[in-house]
């Protein structure tokens, strides 16, 4: 890997899996990190790995960062991540729009308030970048995409040529990411007889907020590699959705936020979405 200006020391590398689960952003909720770390065993994975943004949006910080902390999740930052142990002034979110930048300004400042000293510290020796065998095949591992924290890897706005190079650069097989909040996977064609390669991306979507679909259940992925074949599989995770709205109620955290756990519909952030997801919701 020596002269490759993508593939540096500074990426952490965890070993070998056959099954594991990948929880995306998230985002304070507590309920529903404690519901999938459960529901993850019950599938019986060998590892558990964590994609970065544990605070925003949701109530108690701190609360999250003990589960993941408390249990060997195996985690990277997120934007949250770098933001927090750098102590910058604000989530490196991404986002263009004042709309979207107002609600963002809300969540950091409460998370950044109420995330403790020592959690910050232990953020900032996360590794940004996570490698791993799984079945023989190369994972990396990433918050947005391998190249920036920050960036949103949609669908929609991904194209085969571009998740290509990104493979191609950080020689990797499978890429694994969060960042956006919606689930989705994607393999590359096979050269040649028309089926699907081994190589693709796997957003895994995030435990924090619903998938902007009408449903409260949050989603994290399960990735196994058996018999030549990667399976990919989205997990539902049901869990005290009124139980969280009522937490976040109590801190005084915007209705606009309560209102999308308790109706499966995102109502802020949305002006980040590529037309197409943004046409999935309902506002
Ligand atoms: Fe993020």
């Amino acid at each position: 890997m020596m002269g490759n200006p993508y593939v540096t020391q500074a990426d952490s590398q965890v070993g070998e899996f056959r099954r594991a689960a990948f929880f995306g952003g998230v985002y304070s909720n507590h309920l529903a990190l404690a519901a999938a770390l459960k529901l993850a065993r019950s599938l019986r994975v060998d590892a558990v790995f964590a994609l970065g943004d544990f605070g925003a949006f949701g109530p108690h910080p701190d609360r999250s960062v003990e589960i993941l902390r408390g249990n060997g999740i195996i985690s990277i930052q997120g934007n949250y991540e770098e933001a927090l142990s750098q102590a910058a002034g604000d989530c490196r979110c991404g986002y263009v729009d004042p709309r979207d930048n107002h609600y963002a300004r809300l969540s950091f400042d409460y998370t950044a308030m109420k995330t403790a000293a020592g959690h910050k510290a232990w953020m900032g020796t996360l590794p940004r970048n996570l490698r791993m065998t799984l079945g023989g095949q190369r994972v990396l591992c990433c918050h947005g995409s391998p190249r920036r924290i920050n960036e949103f890897l949609w669908a929609s706005s991904t194209s085969d040529a571009f998740l290509r190079k990104l493979l191609d650069d950080y020689q990797a097989d499978l890429l694994l990411c969060t960042h956006t909040g919606l689930h989705w996977s994607r393999f590359l064609p096979a050269e040649g007889n028309g089926g699907r390669s081994a190589r693709g991306i796997i957003n895994v979507g995030a435990l924090g907020r619903p998938a902007n679909n009408g449903r409260t259940e949050v989603w994290f992925a399960v990735v196994e590699r058996a018999s030549g074949e990667t399976k990919v599989e989205f997990v539902p995770v049901a869990y005290d959705h009124a139980k969280l709205a009522s937490e976040m109620a109590d801190e005084g955290l915007p209705p606009e936020f309560r209102a999308t756990i308790l109706t499966g519909w995102w109502t802020t952030c949305l002006e980040i979405l590529p037309a197409k997801e943004r046409a999935a919701g309902k506002f």
